[in-house]
């Protein structure tokens, strides 16, 4: 049993923090926040993780886990210091801002009156160790304290954190004290995961390799799926046809409206503001970009493409948050895709299981006109009276819908589908127009002006599409 200190009750340091004190370990997590703190003390989570609340209450109630907001408490008698705070785009350029890292640095230095390993779990630019042990160092209240730091980046997904955790399919541990990372690589032992002992710029570099990597993806098969769409292949399958290939793998290809979040936009970002910064081209990290700008708008321009002008028309859209089973909001998809929509004239249904509260206060943050947007209790109340429906966020929840009953209730049965969760050929036999992400399966493109249903598709257009046009 080790007594460990986590500093940052943001999702990586409460999940960090909570799991190892449900393996045994005794640890107090501490933060500036004091209504964070207070509301943690109580089991109230500032995030939304499945399966944390549950775990937080059994190990505060097993006295293994303890929020406090002083750091005297949670330094005293600690072995190891984990420093979890997040690292957002600071730069108009995309470089990390290290103000939260320097200054956790500064208060731990200040306290700090004993041994103690200090691991580092924020995602901070290759170089960053070096940086927090030169600021621990200059401001040791007791100069002779010998301190270590480890750089122990984090891989959790939100949505599936605590499994993730418990799951590992490694732990990246790098320092310039080969010792000290040995001693962090006791407390993961239990998870019986691979292990990855390295330097410090290896491991700090091996975080933002694995996003850059994987947002890669993404980008890669969402232009193979615009390249699918034009030809007339489907992007699923292809998905599915290229994953088989062991040095492939399906995971993170799923083309849609590409990648949202708090990590993989940020440290794409920060990469090749680094490589930027050190007289490299990034030219591949750049094309990741700017494709997955590209797919946000490329729903947008579906719509226009079947719907004709927005102005006036009432648009339906289901999830708000960046992916499912988070309420996250950051970067999400839904945020570009309703303002746009809004300013080209049209009203926004929307609903999400669980973020439309963050989502309401994303969207007052971007300065979206909210008397444009109406806020729905389910996707059934969406879809009444649109013009179109839009699905942003692949929620369970919307793979089992009783799409009969939606189209019945819109004024024209437009479905956009940005996560290709239905099937072209159901949809159409349901009477949707429907539209996927890279499936070149469906007809081309309609135009229906918005207000008339009636008479603009051409006859045999409206029986390969089983189109209801009169049904206003
Ligand atoms: C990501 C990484 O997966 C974690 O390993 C890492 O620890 C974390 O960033 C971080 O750096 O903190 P996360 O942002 O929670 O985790 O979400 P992911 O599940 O990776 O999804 C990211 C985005 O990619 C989402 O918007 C998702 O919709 C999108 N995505 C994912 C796709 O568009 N297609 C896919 O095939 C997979």
């Amino acid at each position: 049993m080790s007594t460990i200190c986590v500093i940052g009750t943001g999702y990586v340091g409460l999940v960090t923090g909570t799991c190892l004190a449900d393996m045994g370990n005794q640890v107090t997590c501490v933060d500036i926040i004091p209504e964070k703190i207070e509301r943690l003390r109580r089991g109230i989570l500032p995030i939304y993780e499945p399966g944390l609340e549950e775990l937080v209450e059994r190990n505060v109630q097993a006295r293994r886990l303890h929020f406090t907001i002083s750091y005297d408490e949670g330094l005293d008698n600690c072995d190891f210091i984990f420093v979890a705070v997040n690292t957002p785009t600071g730069t108009s350029q995309g470089g990390a801002d290290m103000r939260y890292v320097e200054s956790a640095a500064r208060s731990i230095a200040e306290k700090l009156d004993h041994y103690a390993i200090i691991i580092n779990k924020s995602t901070v630019p290759v170089g960053s160790g070096d940086v927090v042990s030169r600021i621990i160092r200059s401001n040791l209240k007791l100069p002779a304290i010998p301190f270590a730091v480890v750089s122990n980046p984090e891989f959790l997904r939100e949505g599936s954190a605590v499994q993730d955790f418990q799951n590992p399919d490694r732990v990246v541990l790098g320092s310039t004290d080969q010792e000290a990372a040995h001693r962090v690589a006791q407390l993961y032992l239990p998870l019986r995961a691979p292990i990855v002992i390295t330097d410090l710029y290896t491991a700090e570099m091996i975080k933002y390799a694995s996003n850059a990597f994987l947002a890669t993806k993404i980008s890669f098969i969402n232009e193979i799926a615009q390249i699918c769409e034009r030809l007339g292949a489907d992007v699923k399958e292809v998905a599915t046809g290229m994953g088989y290939d062991k040095r492939i793998g399906r995971a993170f290809l799923d083309a849609g409206l590409g990648y949202g979040g708090s990590c993989f936009p940020k440290d794409v970002r920060a990469l090749a503001h680094m490589a930027d910064e050190a007289g490299l081209h990034p030219q591949l990290l750049h094309a990741v970009m700017d494709i997955n700008h590209d797919q946000r708008r490329l729903v947008v321009s579906k719509l226009i493409a079947i719907l004709g002008s927005l102005r006036g028309c009432t648009i339906g859209v289901l999830g708000l948050a960046f992916k499912p089973n988070t309420d996250d909001m950051r970067e999400a998809a839904s945020v570009d895709i309703i303002r746009w929509v809004t300013s080209q004239g049209a009203i926004v249904h929307v609903y999400d299981p669980v973020a439309s509260k963050t989502g309401r206060e994303a969207l007052e943050r971007e300065g979206i006109r909210m008397e444009d947007i109406c806020f729905c209790k389910n996707a059934y109340e969406v879809a009444e009276e649109t013009d179109a429906l839009l699905i942003v966020t692949e929620w369970n929840e919307f793979k089992s819908l009783n799409m009969l009953q939606i189209r019945n209730s819109m004024r024209r049965p437009v479905l956009i589908d940005g996560r290709n969760i239905y099937e072209a050929d159901e949809m159409n036999r349901l009477g949707f127009i429907y539209r996927g992400m890279g499936r070149g399966t469906g007809p081309a493109p309609t135009v229906l002006p918005p207000g008339d249903t009636t008479g603009v598709l051409e006859q045999t257009q409206q029986e390969t599409l089983g189109l209801e046009v009169s049904k206003q």
